[in-house]
């Protein structure tokens, strides 16, 4: 068990026809949260750290992931998310990274394919998986921001193309979601015709960012704690399950976790203003995360599969 590449993990899911959670963290809070619901469901599991949280929490962040990967009981691939750069995705790959994206998908396609194969050819000489993009997705991550405007759904033709000439193993896709919290008014409509036409064509796993599904319960409890937050909506649990048996098999989650630390954290520090111990603060964040991850888990169909 342990630690394996993302594609170990992902080309049984899609030939399975379900879906692994691709959970980000930024702390041990998150990562033991999502850690410890995999091992309770016997789910395999895809712990993802942006830059922004490799800049935030340094080698000390990489080492505890990588350490608690691999203790796991269940499959775990550790992946770098929105890699901006070669040079950012090899630094993680000697870090001990099984996984890496490297996302072009905001330049051409020319550019985009020569920079994913540059990665790929690196990154399968040492068995690391690599995931590619294209087609743009709205919302602001990490070095990317989308504007609606520019928004573009991914063209089947030109997915084959780009799998085709880059050889990555899994990719990413723009089919309705964005990233963030605030994914449209009403449900956010899912392009579930243009994920089975991307399907078609590209057998390897296609991926799902921007998958949150913004629990109202959280928001309404992190707004009556204090927090602000406007139009608040995500992805519906109903075309997840859809799109896992149309060929997504990653799906990305980092809003659902960021609104249950800080809906908890603002409940406890608001209900006990005489509390100080920051184990009596993380620890019930944790545990809710770790119920949300169990439910994600749960959505996707992957209990049972580690
Ligand atoms: P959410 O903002 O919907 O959680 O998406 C996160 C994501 O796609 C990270 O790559």
């Amino acid at each position: 068990m342990s630690l394996v590449t993302g594609l170990d993990i992902l080309s049984v899911a899609r030939k399975g026809k379900y879906g692994v959670g691709a959970f980000n963290t930024n702390d041990m809070e998150i990562t033991q949260a999502i850690l410890e619901a995999a091992e309770e469901a016997h789910s395999p599991v895809i712990v993802s750290l942006s830059e922004g949280a490799i800049k935030y929490g340094g080698d000390a962040l990489i080492d505890m992931v990588i350490h608690e990967a691999k203790q796991a009981t269940v499959p775990v691939a550790v992946h770098l998310d929105h890699g901006s750069s070669y040079e950012s995705c090899m630094r993680c790959i000697r870090a001990g990274f099984t996984s890496v994206m490297i996302d072009k998908s905001h330049e051409d396609e020319e550019t985009n394919t020569r920079e994913v194969k540059r990665v790929v050819e690196a990154a399968h000489a040492v068995g690391v998986s690599v995931e590619a993009e294209i087609g743009r997705l709205g919302g602001i991550e990490e070095h990317v921001v989308v504007t609606e405007d520019q928004v573009s759904l991914t063209e089947p033709s030109e997915a084959k193309r780009f799998i085709d000439n880059t050889d990555a193993d899994f990719l990413a896709i723009a089919i309705g979601t964005s990233h963030g919290a605030n994914k449209g008014k009403g449900r956010p409509f899912i392009h579930h015709d243009r994920i089975k036409e991307i399907a078609v064509v590209v057998p390897q796993p296609l991926v799902m960012h921007g998958a949150s599904g913004v629990p109202q319960d959280i928001v309404a409890r992190l707004i009556a704690a204090g927090g602000k937050i406007e139009g608040a909506v995500g992805i519906h649990e109903d075309d997840v399950r859809k799109a896992v048996t149309e060929g997504i098999a990653k799906i990305n989650t980092d809003t659902d976790l960021r609104l249950t630390f800080t809906a908890v954290v603002r409940e406890i520090l608001m209900n006990t203003p005489e509390q100080f111990d920051p184990r009596k603060i993380l620890g019930p964040a944790r545990t809710e995360m770790k119920r949300i991850v169990a439910e994600r888990i749960d959505v996707f169909g992957s209990a049972n599969k580690a």
